[in-house]
């Protein structure tokens, strides 16, 4: 049976450190109002010509790929999860091709948001499970710190979110018990509308126009409340149910990654699951909420820490625009 193995982490973050306080500088926020809702003290911002989503993307791919010992040469397949692709089309994965040494492979942009690494994830577990690709990289970037306004408008959701990538070498292997074990993926419609980027729209005969600019409708809107909400019911639900299906329990775990969406919701998670704190990565002070960046960056950091070993029960959960969810459930 070909199962799916995670053989190399890596991630590449701008240099560019935004603290609290100099968020304080363009809007009406603080930094005691930050940590206490969010968790977060500083995040990073992209410099222009010199990061891009898919240059990010390469540059976590490039550490990932040394890490397993793999040449871009012998990479079967690019999946490329973000929200803020370099262009409206194509996507960030085929611009990512020709940034290193790959062969003409198929490139996929996934558009699952703060879940989009765990998406591409199940998709790229599915391509080796059928033993149509041997070795595919997986990989989550994005710049946001220039979709939202830095001003008191845009303060609700530009204190939370930062710029990051990640990326993971998925290789086939034939080992018993190990590698992805499962993977659970859900939407949730309806709710669209609760966390989205509406402008420029191609509902519209004109897609972008300057009322559009001047009332703020190109600005993504978020309802905080109602996201947190169910971002505290379905990040242990998709996580039970990953793990009732590979026969395991919660006490099972033994390194919880969630996506970075805010300490708070990672804190809660936790006393639901009842999971102790050296068992849950967390360094949203650090980088934000990175969206499709945040698993793998998360994952990759745990890594170098020594927090991942060999034979330990690893498992990813994310919830976020969509809404989407879903949980990835891994014997390392
Ligand atoms: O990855 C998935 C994506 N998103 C999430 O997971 C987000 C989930 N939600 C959250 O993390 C929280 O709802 C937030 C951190 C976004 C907000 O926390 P909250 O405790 O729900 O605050 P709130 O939205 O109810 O706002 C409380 C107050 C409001 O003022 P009033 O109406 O009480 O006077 C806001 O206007 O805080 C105000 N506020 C701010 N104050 C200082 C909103 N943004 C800011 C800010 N600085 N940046």
């Amino acid at each position: 049976m070909l199962h799916s193995k995670i053989t190399g982490v890596g991630m590449y973050v701008p240099e560019t450190v935004v603290t609290n306080a100099d968020m304080s500088k363009f809007m009406d926020t603080s930094d005691e109002w930050i940590i206490e809702r969010t968790g977060i003290k500083e995040r990073r911002f992209f410099k222009e010509g010199t990061d891009t989503v898919s240059k990010m993307g390469a540059r976590a791919a490039a550490q990932a790929l040394e890490r397993a010992g793999k040449t871009a040469e012998e990479v079967d397949f690019i999946l490329f999860a973000t929200l803020s692709p370099d262009y409206y089309f194509p996507g960030s994965g085929v611009l990512m091709q020709r940034e290193l040494p790959f062969r003409n492979i198929g490139a996929l942009d996934i558009r699952g948001q703060c879940s989009g690494f765990i998406y591409a994830l199940s998709v790229a577990d599915q391509f080796i499970k059928t033993g149509m690709y041997k070795t595919i990289l997986v990989v989550g970037s994005e710049i946001q710190s220039n979709i939202f306004e830095m001003s008191d408008r845009g303060r609700n959701m530009a204190v939370i979110f930062g710029d990051g990538a990640g990326a993971v070498v998925l290789e086939a292997t034939t080992e018993e018990n190990k590698g992805i074990l499962t993977t659970k993926l859900h939407s949730d419609g309806s709710q669209a509308e609760e966390l989205f980027l509406e402008h420029p729209s191609s509902n519209l005969k004109k897609r972008l126009n300057h009322e559009m600019i001047d009332n703020g409708a190109m600005l993504p809107h978020m309802n905080g409340k109602l996201v947190f909400i169910n971002a505290l019911k379905y990040f242990p639900e998709v996580i039970r149910e990953g793990l009732a299906e590979v026969n395991l329990k919660e006490e099972d775990i033994d390194l919880l990654v969630p996506h970075q969406a805010n300490a708070r919701i990672t804190v809660a998670l936790q006393k639901e699951m009842n999971i102790p704190d050296e068992k849950v990565v967390s360094n949203i002070h650090k980088y934000g909420n990175t969206t499709a960046g945040s698993i793998p960056i998360a994952l990759c950091e745990a890594w170098e820490e020594g927090r991942v070993k060999e034979n330990d029960l690893i498992v990813l959960a994310a919830f976020g625009s969509g809404f989407m969810w879903g949980s990835a459930i891994i014997r390392w």
